[in-house]
C-alpha cells in the first residue's frame, strides 16, 4: 500500500516535471514553412550561405549556433542582438556578448535574401535558419524550423546583463533564468549539449575552474585533475583578459554529437554551468544516459524540440515588429 502511494506520487512528480520540460506552446504566426509562398526559396538559401560560411571558417557553426541563444533570450527571438547602438547601449555592447561572432554572416545572409525578395524575410527568422544549419552543417540533426518571426526595434546592454545564464552559474540560477523564458530541465540539460561544438576563451573559466575557485585561490575540486592540468597548459594564470581558445569537446570538437556528455559525465564539462548539470538528480540522469548511449537518436530529437521551444521565446508575429532591411541598423 505505502509503496503504491509513493509510486503514485512519483509518477505524478514525473508528469509535472514533463509537462514543464516542454512546456512552451506554438504562438500564433509562427509556422513551419512560412515563407513557402513569399519567398518560397528563403531556407534553401540560407542553407547555401551557411554551407559557403562553414566551409571557409568551421569555428563560425558554433558562433551562429550561440548567436541565437543570445538573441532569444534577450527580448526574445526578435533579431534585437543585430541592432547597433552608437551610444553603446545596445545588447551588442554587453558583457555576455563580448566575444559574439557572427552579425556579418547574419548581414550577409540578409543581403542575399533582400535580392531575392524584398522586405520579406526577418532578421530574427534568419538567426533561427542560420542556428539550424550550423547544427546540421557539423553532422547534427536536421530539423524543420518554425519561421513568422518579425524584428524588434529595442536593443539594451541592460536586458542582456541581466537575461542571460553564464558560464559561472549554477543549475540553481540556470533554472531561473530559463523559467523567466518558460523553458525547463530538459531544456537546460539538452540545450547544454550545444558545447558539443566550438570554443571558448580562457578567461571565461580560467578563475572559477583553475585558479580562484569561490575566490579561495584553488582549483574547482569537481572538475576532473587529468583535465585541469591540460587546461592550465592551456590558460596562463592571472593574465586579465586571456582571450586563448580551448575546445569545449576537445575529442570532437566541430562534431555534433554526445562526446558533450561524455565530458560532463566525466568530470570533464569546460564551464561551472556544464559541471552544475551533474548536481540534479534529472539533469544528471539525463547526462548519464547520454554519456551511455550507443545512438545519438534521442538527443538529436530532444534537439529539434528544445530549439523549437527557445525559437518560441517572446517573438513577435502578425504585425508587431517590422522587417527590417538591414539587420545592423542603428537604433540611437
Ligand atoms: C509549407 O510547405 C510545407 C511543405 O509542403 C508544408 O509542410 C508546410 O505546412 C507549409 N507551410 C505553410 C505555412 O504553408
Ligand atoms: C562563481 O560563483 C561562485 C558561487 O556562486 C562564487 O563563489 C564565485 O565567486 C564566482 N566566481 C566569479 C569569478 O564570479
Ligand atoms: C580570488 O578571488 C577573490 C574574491 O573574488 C579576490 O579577492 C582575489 O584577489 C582573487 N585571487 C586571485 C589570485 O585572483
Ligand atoms: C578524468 O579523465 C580521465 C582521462 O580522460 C578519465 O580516465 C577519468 O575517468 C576521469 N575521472 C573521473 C573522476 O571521471
Ligand atoms: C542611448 O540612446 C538611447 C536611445 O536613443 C537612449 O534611450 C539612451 O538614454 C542613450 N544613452 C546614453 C548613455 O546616452
Amino acid at each position: 500500500m505505502a509503496l503504491d502511494g509513493l509510486l503514485v506520487r512519483l509518477l505524478l512528480v514525473m508528469a509535472v516535471a514533463a509537462a514543464v520540460a516542454s512546456g512552451v506552446p506554438a504562438p500564433p504566426g509562427l509556422a513551419v514553412g512560412f515563407y513557402n509562398e513569399s519567398c518560397p526559396h528563403a531556407e534553401e538559401m540560407v542553407f547555401a550561405e551557411m554551407q559557403e560560411i562553414v566551409r571557409k571558417d568551421v569555428t563560425l557553426a558554433p558562433a551562429l549556433l550561440r548567436f541565437m541563444l543570445h538573441d532569444c533570450f534577450v527580448r526574445g527571438c526578435d533579431g534585437s542582438i543585430m541592432l547597433k547602438s552608437r551610444n553603446g547601449t545596445g545588447e551588442r555592447d554587453s558583457i555576455p556578448s563580448y566575444s559574439l561572432r557572427g552579425y556579418d554572416e547574419i548581414d550577409q545572409i540578409k543581403a542575399k535574401l533582400e535580392k531575392e525578395c524584398p522586405l520579406t524575410v526577418s532578421c530574427a527568422d534568419i538567426i533561427v535558419m542560420a542556428a539550424r544549419d550550423a547544427v546540421f552543417l557539423t553532422n547534427g540533426p536536421w530539423y524543420e524550423v518554425e519561421t513568422g518571426r518579425r524584428d524588434g526595434r529595442v536593443s539594451s546592454d541592460y536586458d542582456a546583463n541581466n537575461d542571460l545564464p553564464g558560464p559561472n552559474n549554477t543549475i540553481v540560477d540556470i533554472k531561473i533564468y530559463f523559467s523567466f523564458k518558460g523553458l525547463g530541465w530538459k531544456d537546460i540539460v539538452v540545450l547544454s549539449g550545444s558545447h558539443t561544438i566550438g570554443r571558448a576563451q580562457c578567461i571565461t573559466f580560467a578563475e572559477d575552474r583553475l585558479y580562484n575557485y569561490t575566490g579561495r585561490g584553488i582549483q574547482d575540486p569537481t572538475l576532473n585533475k587529468t583535465y585541469a592540468a591540460t587546461l592550465r597548459q592551456a590558460c596562463e594564470p592571472g593574465l586579465e583578459r586571456d582571450t586563448t581558445p580551448v575546445e569545449m569537446d576537445p575529442s570532437t570538437p566541430y562534431t555534433f554529437d554526445l562526446g558533450y556528455y561524455r565530458d560532463v559525465a566525466s568530470k570533464k564539462g569546460l564551464f561551472t554551468s556544464d559541471q552544475t548539470l551533474l548536481d540534479d538528480p534529472w539533469t544528471r540522469e539525463y547526462v548519464e544516459r547520454m554519456a551511455a548511449a550507443e545512438s545519438p537518436d534521442e538527443y538529436f530529437r530532444d534537439y529539434a524540440e528544445a530549439m523549437t521551444n527557445m525559437g518560441r521565446i517572446e517573438v513577435l508575429t502578425g504585425d508587431n515588429g517590422e522587417i527590417r532591411e538591414v539587420c545592423t541598423a542603428y537604433v540611437d
